[in-house]
């Protein structure tokens, strides 16, 4: 029990408050629920996930706080606040952004991600790390969606916020978020604690297919199953949602989440020309890299057949192939 984290959380809680406040009912927030609105954020999503608004001055948190008798220095040191580069005193640390409360497993209101409107560096700022906040050890929406994960013993693995927000509304319920930063060990041991099966919803551009490839081996390592899902062109979940709804986005991409081996080759064949000989014969021997690996005759089977069929190859060389890398993985 400590009396400094005490009232940092008393001062987070009342500052999400605010935050809500001021995005719904004030004509600060105007322009807020306007780019919120153009991104199909519904009202609903806005309360539930307490999605609120800094406006673009100086001092409105702070004021706020002084009010109610807050310690400044304390309130700096939790991170809702920043010292004046210049002279002494504090200013809001978080101005001009949509403010995304992050809660830790029971609930509480920890820290605060900023996303600035529209476009512009840097997208998001956060809270810093704190006595209350780590982000190796926090799951964006674990408190909301650990009921659901108790019963389907299964979590969805997001990049962002607006991923989790909105596999909610569609009516996805066990989804958190590593809020972009990889997967830690930490991570992995808490998600193995809660499920038996992940399936990771990384954005579908380069650097979200290669964190998820990362994140894979992590997650098996605790020995999880673990499915991929895959997002076409490059998008986001978010941006999936958006463009084609929430009931093809659980069906087509979280219910058709493939197999890990399915998801590495799928990985692996994007850096090659499958046309040229090249680059068909160095594909293949990074996918039997893979299949080699596996333990089960019958799944090994099955892989070499796909890929025999997908590049016209005989099964029977393939196999051969994949028997001499096997014994060489003695
Ligand atoms: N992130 C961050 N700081 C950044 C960029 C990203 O903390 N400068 C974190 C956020 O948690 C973000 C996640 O990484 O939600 C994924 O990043 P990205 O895909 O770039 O953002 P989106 O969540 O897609 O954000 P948006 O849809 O609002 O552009
Ligand atoms: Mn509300
Ligand atoms: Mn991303
Ligand atoms: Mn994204
Ligand atoms: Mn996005």
């Amino acid at each position: 029990h400590n009396p400094e984290i005490d009232r940092l959380l008393q001062a987070y809680e009342w500052s999400a408050k605010f935050y809500h406040y001021l995005l719904k009912n004030t004509e600060h927030g105007k322009a807020a629920m306007d780019y919120l609105r153009s991104r199909k954020f519904s009202d609903k999503m806005i309360d539930q996930f307490q999605i609120g608004f800094a406006p673009d001055r100086w001092d409105t948190l702070l004021q706020f706080l002084e009010r109610r008798n807050f310690d400044l220095a304390e309130m700096e040191r939790g991170g809702l606040l920043s010292a004046r580069s210049e002279g002494k005193g504090y200013i809001d640390r978080f101005r001009g952004r949509i403010i995304f409360p992050i809660a830790n497993r029971a609930g509480k209101v920890v820290a605060f991600a900023g996303r600035i409107l529209g476009e512009g560096q840097p997208k998001y700022i956060n809270s810093p790390e704190s006595k209350l906040f780590n982000k190796s050890r926090i799951l964006y929406n674990l408190h909301q969606s650990k009921a659901s994960i108790r019963k389907t013993r299964q979590i969805v693995l997001f990049e962002g916020y607006g991923d989790v927000i909105s596999a909610w509304e569609s009516g996805v319920h066990n989804g958190v978020a590593t809020m972009g930063t990889s997967l830690t060990e930490n991570h992995a041991s808490m998600i193995k604690a809660l499920a038996d099966e992940v399936v990771i919803a990384y954005d579908g551009d380069r650097a979200g297919q290669a964190a998820a490839m990362k994140t894979l081996s992590m997650l098996e390592a605790v020995d999880l199953r673990v499915k991929v899902a895959v997002l076409p062109g490059g998008m986001d979940p978010d941006e999936f949602v958006s463009e084609y709804g929430g009931e093809r986005f659980r069906e087509q991409i979280i219910e058709s989440a493939v197999s890990t081996v399915k998801f590495k080759l799928i990985y692996l064949k994007k850096n090659h020309i499958l046309l040229e000989e090249d680059g068909k014969i160095a594909y293949v021997k990074e996918a039997l890299q893979v299949i080699a690996s596996l333990h089960s005759s019958t799944e090994r089977e099955v892989y070499l057949k796909e890929i025999a069929s997908e590049l016209e190859l005989s099964y029977d060389s393939l196999k051969q192939d994949c028997n001499l890398l096997r014994a060489s993985m003695q």
